[in-house]
């Protein structure tokens, strides 16, 4: 069928045609962004997931929900290559900066802008090219303590109580939260541990690889009382195939049922999955409805690209040792496999393979369904393993 017409979108971050199995998670972030605006006591949450589930799509979803209800919203991607802590200085600069041209002059605004910039002029000692204009003093003795917790908790306030006195609320979306440095992490804990404390109308919520929790101490308390971290997993076969047949029913399109089926147990329910095998099953076949035949020519090409770049990417960040081991696993098949016949492949004993499997789980690769167990964390990167070359 036309490519051009095509409706499924394979990518990262691509809004689904179909938002499928989302609709609870959806509302209670609804519920919470409006609690918030309210004064009442609201979790903050985190979007825990491996790649490819959709954590970045409901990220959007959620800044949508949050515009809906009236709220300034910002977007952030953590990267190694900026801090939070700089980053938020924008988001911050150009929130203060709307609720200024609001109507009426506002001296909680006027003073979040001059914390912003006394907070500018802390970071400023710490990391060079940190670029910043606005027309205001700085507020001395608040957000300038060069301690990047204080401070970053004086801005939150600052800014809180500015969106409050104009009756919005400020939520903040960071993606790729496991990128975050542990400074930057507790920083932001403490932070909105402030916020909570004084109920004001500041949110942030987070997305990030089940990696992420790797705090400790008082930070870690924090973080398990003030945040959810809902899971978000693959979809189960009723939201699947509404992923799936959806799409397709709106362009008047149908599906045979043994296509559906065979996409389902291929994918496993795994979102991106489904979008690449929707979309090549879409350019393959001639017309409505999609058959199985179609769906195993989309297969091949479905999985060549997969290879190329999903799988290839993973992959490629890998040690040695670690790629050795997840092809002993691929060579018993899909799994999950018990850890002593993993060892028995590579003629090893499973304790002297633990940090091995360790650094795999922690990288997202593998984890354990059950004591004595390891199973890889994507559908089909067995069969990638086999193929790959060593
Ligand atoms: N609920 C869903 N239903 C159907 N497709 C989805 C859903 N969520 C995400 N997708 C698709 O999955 C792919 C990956 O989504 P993305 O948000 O980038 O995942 P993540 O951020 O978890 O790596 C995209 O192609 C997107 O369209
Ligand atoms: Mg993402």
């Amino acid at each position: 069928m036309d490519p051009q017409t095509n409706p499924y979108a394979p990518g990262a971050g691509t809004p689904p045609p179909e938002l499928a199995g989302r609709d609870v998670i959806l509302n209670e972030a609804r519920t919470a962004i409006q609690r918030n605006r309210l004064g009442k006591a609201a979790r903050s949450f985190i979007f825990v997931g491996l790649r490819g589930v959709g954590k970045t799509v409901l990220l959007n979803e959620v800044q949508a929900i949050a515009e809906e209800d009236g709220a300034l919203t910002d977007f952030l991607e953590v990267s190694a290559n900026e801090p939070l802590s700089i980053s938020i200085i924008g988001t911050l600069r150009s929130t203060l900066l709307k609720l200024d041209r609001a109507k009426g002059v506002s001296e909680k605004v006027k003073k979040g802008l001059r914390v912003l910039k006394s907070y500018v002029g802390a970071i400023k000692i710490k990391y060079e090219n940190v670029e910043f204009s606005v027309d205001v003093d700085a507020e001395t003795g608040i957000a300038d303590s060069g301690k990047l917790s204080r401070d970053l908790a004086d801005l939150f306030i600052a800014a809180g109580e500015a969106a409050k006195a104009r009756e919005t609320s400020i939520v903040i979306l960071v993606d790729e939260f496991q990128n975050l440095s542990d400074e930057d992490f507790e920083a932001l804990i403490m932070a909105i541990h402030r916020i909570d404390q004084k109920q004001l109308p500041l949110m942030v919520v987070g997305a990030g690889l089940p990696l992420l929790i790797k705090l400790t101490g008082d930070a870690k308390s924090y973080s398990e009382r003030l945040f959810d971290y809902p899971d978000i997993g693959p979809l189960d076969a009723t939201e699947a195939r509404r992923a799936l047949v959806a799409p397709a029913n709106e362009a008047a399109v149908e599906f045979d049922d043994a296509a559906v089926s065979h996409i389902i147990e291929r994918t496993q329910g795994y979102p991106y999955f489904l979008q690449e095998w929707g979309y090549q099953a879409w350019n393959c076949a001639d017309g409505s409805p999609i058959s199985a035949d179609d769906v195993e020519k989309a297969e091949v090409r479905a999985v060549e690209r997969l290879d190329k770049n999903f799988f290839r990417s993973r992959y490629e960040r890998l040690s040695d040792p670690q790629k050795t081991y997840l092809r002993a696993m691929a060579q018993l098949g899909p799994g999950p496999h018990k850890t002593g016949d993993i060892a028995d492949v590579l003629g090893k004993t499973s304790s002297q393979l633990g940090p091995t499997r360790d650094a795999l789980i922690t990288n997202g690769m593998i984890y354990s369904p059950k004591y004595g167990y390891a199973a890889f964390t994507v559908p089909l990167f067995d069969e990638f393993m086999r193929r790959a070359e060593p």
